[in-house]
């Protein structure tokens, strides 16, 4: 059996990622010694349970940086910095500054109007679908699923459309990672930039100004820092889930048959991605505060550990086998646990917006088809993230919504 440690990258965290997780539990057990880039050291915890432990007990397993051992040993321009590198905002704080930021943060979006919410994420939705359905084609990727939640967030920070089209496109670049995505996020810098300082000289019912009015006591450049983790965290997780629904839906036929009409199989679909295709596969990082045991490994002081999700999601102590139904099953941990969790009120607004998003799609193109067999759809390449390359699909072409 060989036990080397395991890289965290290659072909099969997208063309096999069942298998391998699998194949990591039966020669390393629930914790995982993994190489990421460069042959930097990490922990992966793919047991249900360590995951449960490490994600709820924050005093033993940190969020900052700062704890990290292995700062040394990272070479020159290293590919992770970016994800590693510690931004000061509620992702990266420990203790009672993160608690002060996730308290604004959840309040802000908490009092969301839920009915609004939904409205506006039909209007949005209906307004992109405009965009492409006098053809007979598209890509849903490109031209959908990576703008909607975009669009809708934009909304819930008080922008006006054409503002919310403008970060959509932003965040879509910065997303895709190529030559265009410094650019990019200087660009939504600016523009973030320019929304705190606007909302701190005249608040308006957004998440912005209710984070300023909170007694948190958010500065204009701390209100920056976590619109900018919102925004990424919704932007990336919903259009993943909202592609993989889709692809689910298209490639599927016990959805196929049902999902047309018939709105609590696109609850089952949504619940089933996250089962099996969870947006977030991976999350950085924690770092033990102390040595500690965990699942059979001795972990030292300030050793980097990763939130294996879609790992744990698939530990057979809770995971019924590919073929059962999840069912109203919600036990799985695609929005991790404990204080660094998704806030609960950012969990509903995912889902307002992913059930939408399938729903609308459904009601305007009702004879849509994937436009490739179901396995030449491709995977993202990442250990990080899964989502679909992209999502051709063909239609027959349907009017505007002004025209119909
Ligand atoms: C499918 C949708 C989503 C998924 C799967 C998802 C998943 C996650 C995960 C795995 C984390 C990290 C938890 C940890 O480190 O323990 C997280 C954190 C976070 N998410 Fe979400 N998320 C989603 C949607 C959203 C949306 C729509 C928002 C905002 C409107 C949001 C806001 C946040 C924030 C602010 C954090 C940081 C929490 C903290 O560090 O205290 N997420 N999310």
């Amino acid at each position: 059996m060989n036990t080397n440690p395991i890289p965290l990258y290659g072909d099969r965290f997208q063309t096999d990622p069942v298998g391998l997780y699998r194949e990591m539990r039966e020669t390393h057990g629930p914790v995982v010694p993994i190489l990421l880039a460069g042959n930097v050291p990490a922990w992966l915890v793919i047991g249900y349970r360590e995951l449960h432990q490490v994600a709820t007990n924050s005093d033993v397993f940190a969020r900052s940086t700062r704890h990290w051992n292995a700062w040394g040993r990272v070479p020159e321009g290293w590919p992770m910095t970016p994800i590693i590198n510690q931004i000061p905002s509620i992702l990266y704080s420990d203790g009672e500054e993160h608690r002060r930021r996730a308290r604004a943060i959840s309040a802000a979006l908490e009092a969301v109007d839920r009915h609004e919410l939904r409205t506006v994420t039909t209007r949005m939705a209906d307004r992109l679908v405009d965009g492409f359905c006098t053809s007979t084609g598209a890509d849903l990727r490109q031209v959908y699923t990576s703008r909607l939640a975009g669009l809708v967030v934009g909304w819930t920070f008080g922008l006006d459309d054409a503002e919310g089209e403008r970060l959509s496109s932003l965040i879509t670049a910065l997303v895709d990672a190529d030559e265009d995505s410094a650019k990019a996020q200087g660009e939504t810098f600016a523009l973030l930039s320019e929304l705190a300082a606007s909302r701190a000289a005249r608040p308006g019912h957004d998440v912005p100004s209710r984070m300023f009015a909170h007694p948190a006591g958010y500065t204009p450049q701390e209100i920056v820092e976590d619109l900018l983790v919102v925004l990424a965290a919704a932007t990336q997780n919903v259009g993943e889930w909202l592609g993989n629904s889709l692809r689910l839906v298209l490639t599927d036929d016990r959805f196929a048959a049902s999902v047309f009409g018939a709105r609590s199989s696109v609850r089952e679909a949504l619940n089933e991605v996250l089962w099996e295709d969870t947006p977030c596969q991976v999350q950085p990082a924690r770092f033990p505060t102390q040595d500690v045991e965990l699942g059979g490994k001795l972990l030292r002081r300030g050793d980097m550990v990763l939130l294996g999700l879609a790992g744990a999601n698939h530990d057979r102590q809770v995971h019924q086998g590919a073929a059962a139904s999840h069912g109203g099953n919600h036990a799985h941990l695609s929005f991790s646990r404990g204080e660094h969790g998704c806030p609960y009120p950012a969990q509903e607004i995912a889902e307002i917006i992913t059930t939408v998003g399938v729903e609308v799609l459904m009601d305007r193109l009702p004879d849509i088809e994937l436009a490739v067999a179901p396995d030449e759809v491709r995977w993202r390449h990442s250990p990080w993230m899964r989502g679909v390359v992209s999502l051709p699909v063909h239609f027959s072409p349907a009017p505007r919504m002004g025209e119909v």
